[in-house]
């Protein structure tokens, strides 16, 4: 039982193996945020709060005389706006008569065997329903009627804990929520820093750990997408919080949308995390009877430092949020035309790749972007999806074939949630666009976005992909999106409900990749918006693997992939290897640290096949032999980060085969330096009672734990190498 309930109390208290999360049912009935931590099997921690009177702090009426309950310095379970609380709410509505009160009180719960799910939203699931529990908290607003249900799911044995919302308009008249976050949690003590994942196009996830500061930070992304700018994931950590030691919780958001992430730290050192959708713009309508269903948080909590908080992310992603044959099937190892021909191709091309493709090994030709319509630049064409046949002649079919005739699969990009102006399509249904009338669209990429708040548009995207994908033997679709969100308008809806399109176009996309991707189950979906703009949970919903970014460059992506890991499992990520001098960077470096980066991932390649020299052939046989021996704890070994890129000179990753019988060391020097010190790392997760074997040597796995491994590294740039560890006596490297 990992939800209990002291009725008399009013106390709830959710455990997993190693974590307790606590809050209660006070007097008034509000909602007090107790504890989240460390496990503590049987205590009320209502002990830890300390009422005083902190001045200029209101108290709730029925609080009577008492100055020392306040619900501003009070740790909340879950803040609303207008009831004397002057940190940031997680929930803001505007009443039918103008006011913004929501005055939230404790009215029931239920719980049962299982997780709830949410309609048309993707969500964490437990398919035997055995493997977590769900506990509903009901609120509610006596005076409006406003109905406020908090959900909570419990992945015991994976030390998560999900958190969702439903609002419901119990009352006569219509209201609006203008916020509404997926949860909030208030830490009474402790001294904070938070980890949060900027970047840019080219450049995602980026770690940043910074203090707390006093007063309100905000992360978030008002482009319509998770974004390349912020990932809708944030650690808060004690100081000295380190790999494998300290005290760190996390924080990822299940949605694709733009998000918000607030964190305060307010007058007594009290700090509050909440997250949710973006409410910039968010007007939300609910007419009595209506609901409305965030996306879902997913939390995790360790006192084991960051290895252990992103195992917990990597296994309950692997195992309870990706779905599908290729959740844990072995994936193709892929050859993508996009930086080997950019918009230059034709069958011929591509029949060439291939068959230089198998002769390597390569499994699958991905065909990016450039065969439909008149596609030879990216101004134009998009949503004509129809093949060029100057291009292509005679179609898809015959290429297809002569694909598969060299026993290599074929996959196809599509990008169908935009259009351009000089397109068919845009000719026949201009207002299929997302814009305001009157005014002039903002262009980015030359391109408009498609209003999916619509169900004709989505209808139209749906049965244009099923022809596609029913034209041939397509078994990957690289589903693209190029553009942030402008224009957000609908000419669907009324004035009082544009400040729903943002969400709405979400959920229609939702429902258009649930259709394709429950159509297409042997398809392997990758997800990909100009790289990693949408690397969030929601995407891994219905596409189990996501291009980490067009950034192909090795030691660029040591950042990235490095960023990427905190929360997100390699066996999700797609990493190819590219030609040099790199297309993004101009940087040069070898074939082998070029494969040794993009193996920590689901490995391919971005390169002209038919240009190799010989040499670079033999190579990349090897390359491929070497991957397919390992592949197997690329995609089901724990991942330790075994040194910090943007601190050190060298980057050590290792991934470990959950039984421990074998292990991959990758380490790449990233600066190279004159005499310089042996490479030491202490390695992690082995078996210390196991002796293993690295390059014809053996050591004990306790050696290598507590002694570390060293490594003499020649001066040169950009160097690396890759070992194989086993308990077994041969070596495959
Ligand atoms: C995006 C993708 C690239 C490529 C191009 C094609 O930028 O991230 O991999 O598919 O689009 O236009």
């Amino acid at each position: 039982m990992s939800i209990i309930v002291n009725e008399h109390e009013k106390l709830f208290t959710l455990h997993t193996e190693n974590t307790t999360y606590q809050f209660k049912a006070d007097q008034h009935g509000i909602l007090l945020h107790l504890y989240y931590g460390q496990k503590i099997t049987n205590q009320n921690l209502e002990y830890l709060i300390l009422p005083v009177d902190r001045g200029f702090s209101g108290n709730p009426y029925d609080a009577g005389d008492d100055r020392t309950y306040s619900l501003d310095t009070l740790p909340l379970e879950y803040p609303t706006e207008g009831v004397g609380d002057f940190r940031c709410p997680a929930l803001s509505v505007l009443n039918s008569n103008g006011s913004k009160v929501a005055d939230l009180r404790f009215c029931g719960y239920q719980k049962y065997a299982g997780k709830y799910m949410i309609e048309e939203q993707p969500a964490l699931y437990d398919e035997t329903g055995k493997t977590a529990e769900t506990l509903m908290l009901h609120l509610k607003d006596a005076l409006t009627g406003l109905e406020v249900t908090l959900l909570y799911g419990v992945f015991a044995e994976r030390d998560i804990i999900t958190r969702s919302v439903i609002v419901r308009n119990g009352g006569i008249d219509d209201t609006k929520i203008l916020r509404i976050q997926s949860a909030s949690i208030d830490f009474q003590y402790g001294e904070w820093e938070i980890i949060h994942f900027h970047g840019r196009h080219n450049m995602e996830r980026i770690f940043e750990r910074t203090p707390v500061p006093h007063g309100t930070t905000a992360y978030g992304s008002r482009r319509g997408t998770s974004s390349h700018q912020h990932n809708p994931f944030l650690i808060l950590c004690g100081k000295n919080t380190s790999e494998f030691h300290g005290e760190c919780f996390g924080m990822n958001l299940v949605y694709c949308g733009g998000f918000i992430a607030r964190i305060e730290r307010d007058q007594t050192d009290l700090v509050r995390l909440s997250m949710g959708l973006n409410d910039d713009g968010l007007s939300w309508k609910l007419s009595p009877g209506q609901t409305f269903h965030t996306p879902e948080v997913v939390l995790s909590f360790s006192s084991e430092g960051f290895s252990k908080l992103s195992h917990n992310y990597h296994a309950i992603y692997r195992n309870n949020l990706c779905r599908g044959k290729f959740k844990f099937n072995r994936k193709p190892i892929v050859i993508n035309n996009w930086e080997a021909t950019y918009f230059d191709f034709n069958s011929d091309k591509l029949i060439e790749i291939a068959k230089n493709a198998a002769e390597l090994g390569i499994e699958m030709l991905v065909m990016d972007d450039g065969w439909f319509g008149e596609r030879d630049n990216d101004k134009c064409s998009l949503g004509d999806w129809v093949v060029n046949t100057k291009k292509l002649p005679g179609g898809i079919t015959p290429l297809v074939e002569a694909v598969n005739a060299f026993g290599v699969k074929f996959g196809i990009w599509v990008e169908p949630e935009m259009i351009s102006e000089n397109s068919d399509l845009y000719r026949a249904h201009p207002e299929w666009v997302l814009r305001v009338p009157g005014r002039k669209p903002v262009h980015s990429r030359s391109q408009l976005v498609l209003d999916l708040s619509r169900e004709d548009v989505c209808d139209y995207i749906y049965s244009s992909m099923v022809s596609i994908l029913d034209s041939a033997n397509i078994e990957y679709v690289k589903w693209d999106m190029n553009r942030s969100i402008s224009d957000c308008y609908t000419t669907t809806l009324p004035y009082d409900r544009q400040g729903e399109v943002m969400h709405r176009y979400v959920l229609g996309l939702y429902k258009l990749l649930e259709r394709l991707t429950q159509r297409y189950t042997d398809v392997l979906f990758e997800g990909c918006s100009g790289g990693g703009g949408r690397f969030d949970p929601a995407m891994l919903y219905y596409h189990p693997l996501i291009w980490c970014s067009d950034n192909t460059d090795a030691i660029e992506r040591l950042k990235i992939q490095y960023g990427t890991s905190f929360a997100y499992p390699v066996s999700v990520v797609s990493s190819h290897v590219s030609a040099v001098p790199n297309h993004q960077t101009g940087r040069v470096t070898s074939l082998y640290t070029r494969g040794v980066v993009a193996m920590s991932g689901n490995f391919g390649y971005e390169l002209d096949t038919s240009v190799l020299s010989i040499a670079e052939k033999i190579k990349i046989r090897k390359q491929i032999q070497v991957f397919k021996e390992v592949q197997h704890i690329v995609h089901n070994g724990n991942y330790y980060r075994l040194s910090n890129p943007f601190e050190q000179r060298y980057v050590a990753w290792l991934m470990v085969l959950p039984d421990q019988s074998a292990a991959l060391l990758s380490i790449v020097i990233t600066q190279a330096e004159a005499n310089a010190p042996h490479i030491h790392i202490k390695l992690a997760g082995l078996n210390r009672n196991v002796s293993y074997l690295i390059e014809k040597k053996q050591y004990s796995g306790e050696a290598l734990m507590n002694a570390g491994y060293a490594i003499q590294c020649p001066t040169q740039d950009y160097y690396s190498t890759q070992l194989y560890i086993s308990s077994d006596s041969e070596s495959i490297l």
